[in-house]
């Protein structure tokens, strides 16, 4: 059997469940991961027979992406900021959405031009302060989870991405301190309330770690008031809160900082949803 032929058969497998478009991106992640190849020489050896155990491969994979794996727990790894991250079932995958929240702690450590300590709350794969660390390397970065799976993976993401990181396995929501003091405290925390969990796609909701995205519906807001309240023991001055949020939670998080005796700021995703918060102590 040619690539073609096996491109072609997976393509008719998986047509009625995906579009065009993504089918065609996901196969071609695919067969860089089985063969080695990438886009060039996939079309240069589009005639080119594969092995037995590459079909086996592909079979296994086009079967596993119709019970819905996310392509990047296949292939084992995701992008972030142009980066390449290791990803398994243990961490979320990285979000374009995050992204535009490191660009604009970017942004602002850029303005500031001190080296600052930084720390990520929730640090998953480890993809937020990696970036940093690569970005702003006089900045100090530091990455706290609760999962010592996920801080398994932000290790190695960051070995392999030479970002000198210190990592703390820790639960933030039973944290009477931190660790030092911080210029900035940045973090994407779980904040889907349960109930929301029918409307989500199987895709995230059956495979990613539950732990990296629900909370309570009682108390959706959990993570960032215990955030913002360790935030006024250690951040320091003129110390920065950067946090990426659920597009609903703008304006009840805006009170609930301003409450705290914090200065806030919401900011909108590429899709125009409020999507992150930077937030200072007041004076
Ligand atoms: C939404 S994910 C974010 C992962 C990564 N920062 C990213 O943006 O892709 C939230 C992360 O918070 C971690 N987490 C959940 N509860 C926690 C807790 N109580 N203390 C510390 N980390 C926690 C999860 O393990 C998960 O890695």
């Amino acid at each position: 059997m040619s690539l073609n032929e096996i491109k072609q058969s997976i393509k008719q497998k998986l047509a009625s469940e995906f579009e065009a478009i993504e089918l065609n991106s996901m196969l071609s992640m695919l067969i860089e991961h089985i063969t080695g190849w990438n886009q060039v020489q996939q079309v240069v050896n589009k005639d080119t027979p594969i092995t037995e155990a590459q079909i086996k491969a592909f079979d296994t994979s086009a079967n596993e992406l119709l019970k819905g794996r996310p392509i990047q727990y296949i292939i084992g790894k995701s992008w972030f900021l142009g980066n390449e991250f290791i990803v398994n079932e243990n961490v979320l995958i990285p979000r374009p959405e995050t992204e535009e929240l490191v660009e604009w702690i970017v942004e602002y450590a850029s303005i500031v031009d001190r080296p600052l300590s930084i720390i990520d709350i929730g640090t998953g794969s480890g993809c937020i302060p990696i970036t940093l660390k690569n970005a702003l390397p006089n900045c100090t970065v530091a990455g706290i989870d609760i999962s010592t799976a996920a801080l398994a993976v932000a290790k190695l993401n960051a070995s392999k991405l030479n970002a000198l990181v210190e990592w703390i396995e820790q639960d933030i929501l039973m944290s009477a301190s931190m660790p030092a003091t911080y210029d900035i405290i940045v973090s994407n925390p779980p904040y889907i309330p349960t109930r929301e969990i029918t409307e989500m796609q199987d895709q995230v909701k059956d495979h990613e770690p539950a732990i990296a995205l629900f909370v309570p519906d009682a108390d959706p807001l959990i993570f960032y008031r215990v955030i913002a309240r360790l935030g006024k023991q250690c951040l320091t001055m003129n110390g920065q809160l950067f946090f990426e949020i659920h597009y609903d939670q703008g304006k009840a998080l805006l009170e609930m900082l301003n409450e705290m005796n914090y200065h806030a700021e919401l900011r909108q995703d590429m899709y125009g949803k409020n999507r992150m918060i930077r937030a200072s102590l007041k004076h």
